[in-house]
């Protein structure tokens, strides 16, 4: 009896408490959006590298742009109400002004199509100067209302 008690703990612990770094993996809903923002913080990355360093290859990003644009666009059907499980950084403040998440996430789709309008006129400086304002207040102006600060 003793024995199996044990070995009953034993199993629960294991399947509650995640082994290793001790780091929770994200499921679900939680765990898509986060590879879909990451996704966004890769295009955003290649960006950065064509506006900064490979110039020559301006004409792609285009590319990028387009495809931040239907992220965003696709961003508020990634939060269904309360979707909290952890290790979310998503706040409850989503659901409470869901017309000030849906705006935040149109300005990034605007601001994507700003820099891709930018872009295609081929003109450098105006690309720079469209992708840093869609890093600051497409990204950042809705993660700071609507993501956890670490
Ligand atoms: C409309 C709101 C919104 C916009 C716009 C937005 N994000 Fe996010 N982002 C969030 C929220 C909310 C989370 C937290 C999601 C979670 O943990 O469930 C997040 C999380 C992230 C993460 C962390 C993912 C992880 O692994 O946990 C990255 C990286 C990220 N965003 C990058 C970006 C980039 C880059 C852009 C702009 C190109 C962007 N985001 C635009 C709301 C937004």
């Amino acid at each position: 009896m003793k024995f199996r008690t044990l070995a009953l703990a034993a199993v629960v612990f294991a399947i509650t408490v995640p082994t290793g770094s001790g780091a929770q993996e994200a499921t679900g809903i939680v765990a898509y959006r986060e590879t879909a923002m990451k996704a966004l913080g890769a295009h955003s990355g290649a960006l950065k590298s064509i506006l900064t360093d490979q110039t020559q290859l301006m004409d792609q990003v285009g590319i990028h742009a387009r495809a931040i644009a239907d992220i965003a666009a696709a961003i508020p059907a990634m939060f269904p109400e309360d979707s909290l499980d952890p290790p979310t950084e998503a706040l409850p403040s989503i659901w409470e002004d869901p017309d000030g998440f849906q705006a935040a996430a149109d300005r990034l789709a605007k601001l994507a199509g700003d820099l891709d309008a930018a872009a295609g006129s081929g003109d450098a400086q105006a690309s720079l100067a469209a992708f840093a304002a869609m890093g600051k207040d497409g990204c950042g102006g809705c993660h700071a209302d609507y993501r956890k600060k670490n």
